[in-house]
């Protein structure tokens, strides 16, 4: 994609489509106050007839402006002048955005980066715009046949500036909002895929592909029998009752020297069916999104290569199928860790945390700086803190802080949860060091506990993601959450001035 700054006024500028704004009151944006001089008060008449509406996010395409150059106007509601902010300005962007997808446009010109959004810096205007273009476009068609939807092939955005922006800070908001919208496409399609394509063979051979385009960036896949030896024998309790070879991906991306690594580990359970704890069929199907952990550190890697960031980073992914069969795991198995600590199996469908413990152990051998595991872990995350923010638990204050401010920058929101000793004597089983269920209560934090006896002497957190990773209803579909906290999460720590 072509992104260039102009300095011409909203009028001089020759495009398929101007997007320009008009706060509530009629109180004009700058580039619809100089529509409004030159095309004899077009948007004031537009505004007193009632055909546009200045609420917040409403949209309106008109075709005959005077003494204009651009094709068509795009007006777009900005609501009241004084809330307008950081949010404002991204919900106005996916608006617009959302108005003109459908459109055959070539380019287009968004002169709303010229009315001035407080507390927003050039270059989160340009990324949380661009973010908003690629999420109004994505689609997911590739199992259906028939006449599919072809998105217009934009070849050019415009951004109409004025001279007080800073126009390389806007270009890189542009090109990073686009790397973090390629990692957010990754992981959508991922989730999206059903099981019976996105197993976890499939997993490993999407990431080796990956390493032949990116050179910064390497894979390496384990197999079954690497992981007996090397003692995931909690890992592999979860793969025993599936035809399916489960398989450990690894994605290292190094872009500094003399670094330390952080270390991202995602679930990766290609579809959870409980095994022999079998979950109730009702909505079941969304149980293919149980990769999302996987699917998004995968896509956050990709984003991060995209940006040629300067910064270590690796991604562990342990992925299987958890299902029953005469082979599978039963509720009282013990197994040995390749921590060495045993675990009692109380229920086969607690099985994200033993995956991702056996992949936390196994990440130490890279002396992360910080490590991050994604997961969607525990329904009682969902009920906790709804669809709306996913939950952090961690044993270092510092990293929680750096999670949640990242989570802030990108709007891709979460909330800090406890942990304890309290929760985690829940764990307590007669058999052996630990159950892997701590009952009803507290079920987010008590799996959070699960993890951190594998982490111990790391700087560690565990973002909980299954209110976040997926819409289920009318509008099912993957998020591509938490690329854009994690990708911002690895800005931040690179030296990359934003
Ligand atoms: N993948 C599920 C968690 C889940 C359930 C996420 C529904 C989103 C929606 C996980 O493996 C699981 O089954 N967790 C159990 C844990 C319980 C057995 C302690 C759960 O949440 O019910
Ligand atoms: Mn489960
Ligand atoms: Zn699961």
């Amino acid at each position: 994609m072509n992104y260039v700054t102009s300095l011409k006024s909203a009028s001089e500028v020759k495009t398929d489509c101007l997007i320009i704004g008009v706060f509530n009151k009629n109180n004009l944006g700058i580039a619809a106050k100089n529509i409004n001089d030159v095309s004899e008060n077009i948007i004031t008449k537009l505004y007193k007839s009632g055909d546009i509406n200045t609420a917040i996010g409403s949209t309106k395409i008109i075709h005959s402006a005077k003494n204009i150059k651009a094709d068509r106007l795009l007006i777009v509601g900005l609501g009241d002048k004084d809330s307008f902010g950081r949010d404002e300005f991204r919900r106005v962007n996916q608006a617009a955005m959302n108005a003109i997808k459908n459109i055959k446009l070539s380019n287009f010109a968004n002169y709303l980066f010229l009315d001035e959004a407080p507390n927003t810096k050039d270059y989160y205007k340009g990324r949380h715009f661009i973010e908003s273009y690629f999420s109004s476009i994505y689609q997911f068609d590739q199992l259906k046949t028939g006449i599919k939807k072809i998105n217009p092939i934009i070849k050019k955005i415009i951004i109409g500036i004025s001279s007080k922006n800073n126009s390389e800070k806007v270009k890189l908001g542009c090109t990073h909002g686009q790397a973090i919208s390629l990692g957010s496409k990754i992981a959508k399609d991922l989730g999206n895929l059903p099981a019976n394509v996105c197993t976890p063979s499939y997993l490993a051979k999407e990431s080796k592909k990956f390493a032949k385009i990116y050179k910064k960036l390497s894979v390496k896949i384990l197999n079954e029998s690497m992981l007996k030896k090397l003692k995931m024998n909690s890992f592999l309790s979860v793969t025993a009752g599936s035809k399916e070879p489960a398989k450990l991906i690894e994605m290292h991306y190094k872009g500094a020297k003399n670094q330390k690594s952080h270390v991202l580990v995602g679930k990766g359970i290609t579809f959870d069916t409980g095994g022999i704890s079998i979950k109730p069929s009702a909505a079941m199907d969304e149980m293919k999104y149980d990769m999302c952990g996987a699917a998004t550190v995968i896509g956050t890697i990709i984003a991060i290569a995209e940006m040629n960031l300067p910064v270590n980073l690796s991604v562990i992914v342990p992925a299987c199928e958890n299902r029953p069969s005469s082979t599978a795991t039963l509720p009282g198995d013990i197994v040995k860790s390749m921590s060495g600590q045993t675990i009692e199996i109380l229920n086969t469908d607690a099985e994200g945390r033993l995956v991702l413990c056996d992949a936390l152990t196994y990440a130490r051998r890279f002396k992360p700086k910080y490590i991050v595991d994604v997961a969607t872990l525990t329904g009682a995350c969902v009920i906790a803190l709804g669809h709306h923010r996913t939950a952090i638990m961690s044993n270092s204050d510092e990293l929680s802080d750096e999670l949640m401010n990242a989570g802030d920058k990108s709007n891709d929101l979460c909330w800090k949860m406890p942990m304890g000793r309290e929760y985690e004597m829940q764990l307590n089983s007669n058999f052996a060091d630990m159950a892997n269920i701590g009952g009803r209560y507290g079920g987010s934090i008590t799996a959070a506990c699960f993890l951190g006896k594998f982490t111990r002497n790391m700087k560690w957190a565990h973002l909980d993601i299954a209110g976040t990773a997926w819409t289920s209803g009318a509008k099912k579909g993957s998020t591509g959450r938490p690329v854009p906290l994690l990708s911002q999460f690895i800005l931040n720590q690179s030296s990359i001035d934003i």
